[in-house]
């Protein structure tokens, strides 16, 4: 059975996931107001890989006789200024997801608790990804600037992204 400061850290974690897929759901939203198609659909993706982040972690603790306690979702932001500012927005977010699943791995190393250390092997491999490419969109944007062109290319590339099944949920 999993120790009462863990199962207590992992609800925090579930809900923190559970506001990253509120977030950018309604960047999704707010993008498809505004014309983005591409930019929307990015983000509607996003929106479903944090309901699988969240999952992950519920099925997990569920598995070590946790439970899982679903707590009220923060209100997220509904305008962003540009697409730049949204992804830093992300960026920002994800840095602090990061420190979260970290802290966590720091609290099950406490605990001696090496199957929630294994457990977070993936969100630590995850959370790399997810800065890397949120990095990489606001390179990408700073370079475009004010270039209608270059936005409407960078939509384009970002209505190519498709939702594919984790790896620990695929076999679910
Ligand atoms: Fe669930 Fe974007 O980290």
């Amino acid at each position: 059975m999993i120790s009462k400061n863990l199962e207590k850290a992992i609800n925090a974690q579930i809900n923190a996931e559970l506001w990253s897929a509120y977030l950018y759901l309604s960047m999704s939203m707010h993008f498809a107001h505004a014309g983005y198609a591409g930019i929307a659909n990015w983000f509607a993706v996003q929106f479903k890989e944090e309901q699988d982040h969240a999952t992950i972690f519920m099925n997990y603790l569920n598995s070590r006789d946790g439970k899982v306690v679903l707590e009220p979702i923060a209100g997220v932001d509904t305008e962003w200024e540009s697409p730049l500012a949204a992804f830093a927005a992300t960026l920002n977010h994800e840095q602090k997801v990061t420190a979260m699943i970290n802290e966590l791995n720091a609290l099950a190393i406490e605990n001696k608790d090496y199957a929630t250390q294994a457990n977070l092997q993936w969100f630590i491999t995850e959370q790399i990804e997810e800065e890397e490419t949120a990095r990489g969109f606001i390179d990408a944007l700073k370079m475009i600037g004010d270039n209608g062109y270059g936005l409407y290319m960078f939509d384009k590339e970002l209505a190519a992204r498709t939702y594919t099944t984790p790896a620990p949920l695929a076999n679910n």
